[in-house]
């Protein structure tokens, strides 16, 4: 059976990553979270006194320092997904809270950091065998990707799935600041120069605002069998 390229993209919280994981391991598939690697840029750049008060960039800085920055998979057999490294130390956790959440938009909005995340995806995805999740896969990583998703639901759904999410990590957060954030993301994702969140034309658009996680894994699967098969 040919091993396609599989594109999910759509906006933030709406369980892309959720689908990505569970499809890739139905097939034996990569997955590649692009996500984690922009957030695990802005974590390198928090933690390298590269992101000052009111969220302000120093971009020279990390224009300088994108060398030293090495982002890597390795996959968790006991979560069943990849964990993401940074610089060779599992950042899984400090990616996913609130703090980078607030900081991971204007980060991803540099064409620099574009230019070397859309390289290495390319890189780890060229072999096909592989699904990745983000915001330009479809447009601009890989526009010829045999199947492409686009993912959404409602802004009140997707801040509370988040919120629940953290409140089950421990973390001390609250709803309207997490529907803020989730607000705050859709406006600069889709209103960035570079690469813009937008539907690619060839785009097949799943609402999963009422839809339980095996029905929508049992939507994407019947999509890839016939992904599959037209591609053969
Ligand atoms: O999917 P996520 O919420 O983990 O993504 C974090 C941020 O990274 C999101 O606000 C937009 C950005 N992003 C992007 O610009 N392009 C991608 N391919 C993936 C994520």
């Amino acid at each position: 059976m040919k091993r396609i390229t599989i594109a999910i993209d759509g906006h933030s919280s709406c369980g892309k990553s959720t689908m990505a994981k569970n499809l890739a391991r139905e097939l034996g598939y990569i997955y590649i979270d692009t996500g984690a690697m922009y957030r695990s840029v802005t974590l390198y750049a928090m933690q390298n006194g590269l992101i000052g008060a009111g969220h302000a960039i120093d971009t020279e800085g990390l224009r300088q320092a994108m060398p030293k920055i090495d982002i890597t998979f390795k996959f968790n057999p006991e979560t069943g997904r990849p964990d993401t490294y940074l610089n060779g130390k599992c950042v899984e956790k400090e990616i996913r809270t609130l703090e980078v959440s607030n900081n991971v938009s204007p980060i991803a909005t540099l064409g620099f950091v574009r230019e070397a995340m859309v390289r290495k995806q390319r890189l780890m995805g060229r072999e096909g065998g592989v699904i990745l999740d983000g915001r330009d896969i479809g447009t601009v990583v890989f526009p010829d990707a045999e199947l492409k998703i686009f993912v959404t639901a409602s802004d009140e759904i997707r801040a509370r799935r988040r919120y629940d999410e953290l409140i089950a990590k421990g973390e001390d957060v609250r709803y309207e600041d997490i529907l803020k954030n989730v607000r705050e993301r859709d406006y600069i994702d889709t209103h960035r120069d570079i690469s813009p969140l937008t539907q690619a034309a060839d785009a097949i658009v799943l609402d999963n605002s009422n839809l339980t996680i095996p029905e929508q894994q049992e939507w994407l699967l019947k999509l890839t069998k016939e992904a599959v098969s037209a591609s053969e």
